[in-house]
């Protein structure tokens, strides 16, 4: 389905919590683009869809929703356990999809969202705003440069300062609901390290522990909060949080490793109980290696290409851009290009196969570590499926062989 450049875009919101407020850039970012209505399980989420995008209809569910008809896309920011099922309701309505990331907590059920995007032709996108963010961007420009040569190695540390807030004091923490961290926060990651390395993961290991917060004992549900009502800087240490979810099963220490198609080896860590709250990646590639310090606005990326023994400075450094907190500016940039999908069919930087891969090394990475560090091999896509995508984004990695 493409709009057409002066179609006006009829957007719904499906699921009205924290995350929901990216739909208000729906009309910032498009001419003729605006949210008609919204959707939400819950009564106080019905309450805040009012709260946030006024005097449109409310249903109780996305089934109601594809039966009130009228709506071209929706943005769907639900729990991440409940995304496959609609999604793929909606794809098979023909309404467009921006999904929330992770795509889905198990490789199956992304997998059926993948096949249903490309039997129906329905256009789907999934919210990887971090490829967006300017973080991201000035390292990528590093290596298309070539300054540091040819890839072979990354290294991503991510410090999770704010997860005792963020992870663990509602269905975050439940691992029916989120399957693991390593997709719900790590998603983000994975699918980074694919986009910087060109490739993506073909075996994973992993290894983690819930080290602190599983001994917190102070628990209680927090139905009709969202994460805002409840974040603060002063809940610190970590072992003294109080009220985190009843179900705390997800791991607050996770590793993995990952090989990939093109021989790249990469590894990611992410913690929970840090104090600070950021991402480090290193890069190391023939000739040199890059390594952010800061992760927004403020920020920089180093690079040293000389040998040597230490130097903090590095050979020369890069600004990062945007904004110094959070990132709304990467989240406009992913809104744009789900409405310009939609409506002129402008090619994907973000291909939902690259949702795909990151969802499988993730989700393996935790049976991996589950499962006594077992290495587990990522399963292929459909060719039909990759044909789909390939025909409705930027050129992907290659699946090449060593
Ligand atoms: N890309 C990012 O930077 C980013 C940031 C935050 C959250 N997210 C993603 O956004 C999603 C939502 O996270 P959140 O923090 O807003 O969660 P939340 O708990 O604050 O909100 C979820 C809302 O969905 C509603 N809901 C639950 N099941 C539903 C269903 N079947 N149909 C309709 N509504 C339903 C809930 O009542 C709630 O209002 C998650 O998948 C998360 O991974 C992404």
């Amino acid at each position: 389905m493409v709009l057409g450049p002066d179609q006006d875009v009829a957007v719904a919101v499906v699921g009205t919590g924290a995350r929901s407020v990216i739909a208000q850039h729906v009309s910032a970012v498009r001419q003729g683009a605006r949210v008609v209505a919204a959707v939400d399980t819950d009564e106080a989420g019905r309450e805040r869809a009012r709260a946030l995008f006024g005097q449109v209809p409310v249903h109780r569910d996305h089934r109601a929703l594809l039966d009130a008809g009228g709506v071209h896309a929706a943005v769907v920011t639900t729990p991440d356990d409940t995304h496959a099922d609609i999604a793929v309701d909606l794809l098979r309505g023909g309404v467009a999809v921006y999904l929330e990331k992770p795509l889905a907590t198990r490789l199956e059920d992304a997998d059926r969202v993948l096949q249903v995007a490309a039997e129906t032709g329905t256009p789907l996108y999934v919210g990887h705003n971090f490829r967006h963010a300017g973080v991201v961007r000035a390292m990528k420009e590093v290596l298309d440069r070539g300054e540091i040569g040819e890839v072979k190695t990354i290294w991503v540390r991510h410090f999770v300062g704010n997860g005792g807030d963020y992870y663990f004091k509602d269905w975050h923490a439940d691992r029916r609901r989120t399957g693991t961290l390593l997709l719900q926060k790590a998603s983000h990651d994975i699918d980074v390290v694919h986009h910087l390395a060109s490739s993506y993961t073909r075996r994973v290991v992993g290894m983690g522990d819930l080290m602190v917060y599983g001994d917190v004992q102070d628990r209680r549900s927090r139905a009709g909060e969202t994460m805002p009502d409840w974040f603060s800087y002063d809940n610190w240490p970590p072992a003294a949080q109080t009220g985190l979810n009843p179900v705390v099963d997800v791991e607050d220490v996770s590793m993995m490793m990952m090989g990939l198609d093109n021989g790249v080896l990469a590894s990611y860590q992410q913690c929970h109980f840090t104090p600070d709250y950021w991402r480090n990646y290193t890069v190391i590639g023939t000739e040199g290696r890059l390594e952010n310090v800061g992760d927004t606005g403020g920020g920089v990326v180093k690079v040293w290409d000389r040998r040597r023994e230490w130097s903090a400075a590095g050979d020369r450094e890069y600004p990062v851009a945007g904004v110094t907190s959070g990132h709304e500016d990467a989240d406009v940039l992913t809104m744009t290009e789900f409405l310009d999908h939609v409506v002129d069919g402008a090619p994907l930087t973000v291909s939902p196969v690259a949702a795909r891969a990151a969802v499988a090394a993730g989700a393996l990475a935790a049976a991996s570590l589950r499962d006594g560090s077992r290495p587990l091999d990522v399963p292929p896509l459909d060719q039909h499926v990759l044909d789909h995508f390939a025909r409705t984004s930027r050129p992907a990695p290659e699946r090449t062989t060593r």
